[in-house]
């Protein structure tokens, strides 16, 4: 997200210029069966360890994940505007559901989202309820994610029965914005061809026009069997394209592996496994097109800004013309002022005083 930083805050400068709205960037939502890997997904993007992850339903609640571009020079008057004292870090973490209080430990803001995921439904049932946090980092664009409950087809333990179409539901409200982005996740060791992800990005993006198909664990195929042609689009072609990802196993988040490490192991995997793909593939792979896609819709937003411009042009120079003709010179101005009051002068005193010759006074 790197590239996208001093573009957008340009346009930014001239957006509070013009009195404009400013950019608003799509929303990135994730899409996919349970476990399929979205948290994964979405915490290698931010590039920081701070979601739940792991086996079952650990999303239960919608994540609305909002970066916020804070270089440090803005960090006081940032805080000050949320009523609390600036940390030492420059990135920090607040939760709209708790006031005062700014996270600078991503393992207590992973807890918090546990403890109030539990505070709605409890450890099994999902709720439509937002949990919203907001990350304040210089590494960051001003974007937001969302994290979704995973697609269950089956109730477990004491879920309701109609968990599926809760999750289903709570989905389509997301994916339904027509600024949204959809990042349709699915696991390599399922068969392509039944995606439900897909499927589902399909209902409300038929053109595939802001769809992404990402495919996870393809360190847990089979052996034997390879993903070279879901990769290249010949199961079923996505418009924006298909990355293969390997985020961290179970065991992975056990150890603690950092996100460099998990990082630098899936680059390697992909120059093994799929050496003549490997650069269209991959984590880092996924946020360059992301980045553009961004990029895309900026420029989609250009024209509107420009006509917002000329709006303004055209609005200020009408108001100048109503204060009288162009002003060209002031001497002349008020040549042409006192001119035109001495003939208006002169008339109405012919019209009243015809026979006082006033005739020299003109
Ligand atoms: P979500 O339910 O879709 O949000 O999936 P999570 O991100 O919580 O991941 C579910 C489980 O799958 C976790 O234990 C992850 O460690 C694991 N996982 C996710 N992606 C991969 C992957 O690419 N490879 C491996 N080996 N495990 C993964
Ligand atoms: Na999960
Ligand atoms: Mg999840």
């Amino acid at each position: 997200m790197d590239a996208l930083i001093p573009i957008l805050n340009k346009l930014q400068d001239v957006f509070n210029t013009v009195g404009s709205e400013s950019i608003q960037l799509p929303q990135i939502v994730v899409v996919g069966s349970q476990s399929a890997g979205k948290s994964s997904v979405l915490e290698n993007i931010v590039g920081r360890d701070f979601l739940p992850r792991g086996v079952g339903i650990v999303t239960r609640r919608p994540l609305t994940l909002q970066l916020v571009y804070t270089p440090p020079e803005d960090k006081l008057v940032q805080c000050q505007s949320l009523g609390m004292s600036a940390p030492d870090e420059n990135e920090f973490a607040v939760f709209t559901h708790i006031k005062g209080k700014i996270y600078t430990d991503f393992n207590e803001v992973r807890q918090e989202i546990e403890a109030e995921t539990d505070r709605l439904g409890g450890k099994k049932n999902i709720s439509n309820e937002p949990i919203t946090l907001k990350i304040y980092s210089p590494k960051v664009v001003t974007l937001t994610l969302i994290d979704l409950p995973g697609l269950t087809k089956i109730p477990v333990d004491d879920q309701p029965l109609d968990i599926e179409n809760q999750v289903r539901n709570l989905i389509m409200y997301y994916i339904s914005n027509p600024n949204a982005i959809i990042l349709a996740i699915t696991p390599a060791n399922v068969d392509f061809s039944t995606s439900e992800a897909v499927k589902f990005a399909k209902e409300v993006d038929p053109e595939g026009r802001r769809t992404l198909a990402v495919l996870t664990k393809l360190d847990l195929m089979d052996r034997g069997t390879d993903a070279y042609d879901v990769l290249c689009g010949r199961i079923i072609p996505v418009k924006l394209g298909i990355i293969g990802v390997v985020n961290r196993s179970q065991e992975d988040i056990h150890k603690k592996k950092s996100i460099e490490e998990a990082l630098r192991y899936e680059s390697a995997f992909h120059q093994k496994n799929y050496p003549s793909i490997a650069s269209r593939n991959g984590t880092p792979f996924l946020a360059k097109t992301l980045n553009r896609l961004l990029m895309h819709h900026i420029r989609d937003c250009l024209p509107s800004l420009k006509t917002r411009i000329n709006q303004m042009v055209s609005h200020f120079q009408a108001l100048v013309n109503s204060f009288g003709e162009p002003i060209e010179d002031k001497g002349r101005l008020l040549l042409q002022i006192i001119t035109k009051f001495a003939s208006s002068y002169c008339a109405t005193i012919e019209g009243t005083a015809k026979n006082i010759e006033v005739s020299e006074l003109c």
